[in-house]
């Protein structure tokens, strides 16, 4: 377990609080494994009836830990477990509801593509910078995104990480709501605990329904290859290099 994630129970709804703000709540392989075994425990689980993801501090999440991506790169870390995690998301049943308090960076902005209802506060920005860091889309974005927002804009997302403010994210159908962040949290849950009222069956059959769960699973499996591989590649070390060092990466050095 870590302490940087924060679970609570309210009745049928369970409650995933991603609580790193001192790194912008940056996802470590420890919080994806724990939100992992906690959304497994959770389909399993006949009490929990939705499950609501928040974040405390002014972000939801940075993204994925890039000290972890650079110990990989550097033939050092343990593999990633996003993979997991962004597996679990895809396979969950039941309804997932997300409150975005602020800046939502790669998997940040994905996950909300597995996510059924989205509220955002008015500060939260979109972002999905993937080739700047010399990497590819994961979580089925590359399938999932431009299906929602259109290939030119998911493009340019991807390619030169251009951020969707949260009134674009609303326009586009990437959010249900913008609200004052100080009302998000309480929107979002009286909204899981609106969905908990609801026939379950019917709630899960619906989702089925709207998902081609084994089209996006291949997809995440598709991506995740080249992930991996990318991850591995010296631009990639440059990219996470850069970040540390807080410098612009330099790619031209590298050929294709
Ligand atoms: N992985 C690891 N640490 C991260 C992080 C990440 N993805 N994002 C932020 N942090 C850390 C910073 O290193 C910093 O740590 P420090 O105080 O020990 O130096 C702390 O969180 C605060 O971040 P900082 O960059 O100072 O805040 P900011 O408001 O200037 O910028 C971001 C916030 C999120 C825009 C910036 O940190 C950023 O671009 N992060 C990387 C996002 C990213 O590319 N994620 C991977 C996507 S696949």
């Amino acid at each position: 377990m870590t302490d940087h994630l924060k679970i609570i129970r309210h009745g049928a709804v369970l409650e995933i609080t991603f609580a790193r703000p001192e790194k912008k709540n940056a996802l470590s392989n420890a919080m994806y494994r724990a939100a992992t075994g906690q959304l497994n425990a959770a389909e399993k689980d006949t009490s929990v009836r939705v499950l609501l993801f928040s974040a405390e501090g002014d972000a939801f999440t940075a993204g994925n830990d890039i000290a972890d991506f650079a110990a990989v790169a550097s033939g050092k870390g343990e593999p990633p477990q996003a993979h997991a995690f962004i597996d679990a998301l895809a396979r969950a049943e039941k309804p997932i509801v997300a409150a975005v308090p602020g800046l939502a960076v790669g998997v940040g902005t994905t996950m909300l593509l597995h996510c059924d209802l989205v509220y955002l506060s008015d500060t939260a920005k979109l972002t999905t910078p993937f080739v700047n860091l010399a990497l590819v889309p994961e979580a089925a974005s590359s399938l999932l995104l431009p299906a929602r927002i259109g290939h030119l804009r998911a493009f340019a997302m991807f390619a030169l990480g251009e951020a969707l403010s949260a009134a674009e994210a609303l326009t586009l159908g990437l959010a249900n709501k913008v609200l004052p962040k100080d009302a998000l949290l309480d929107a979002a849950r009286e909204a899981a605990q609106a969905l908990a009222t609801r026939p379950l069956g019917s709630l899960v059959a619906t989702k089925k329904l709207m998902r081609d769960a084994n089209r996006i699973l291949a997809q995440i499996a598709n991506e995740g290859a080249i992930f991996k591989e990318r991850l591995q590649t010296p631009e990639a070390r440059e990219a996470f290099a850069a970040f540390a060092e807080r410098r612009q990466p330099d790619f031209s050095k590298f050929a294709s």
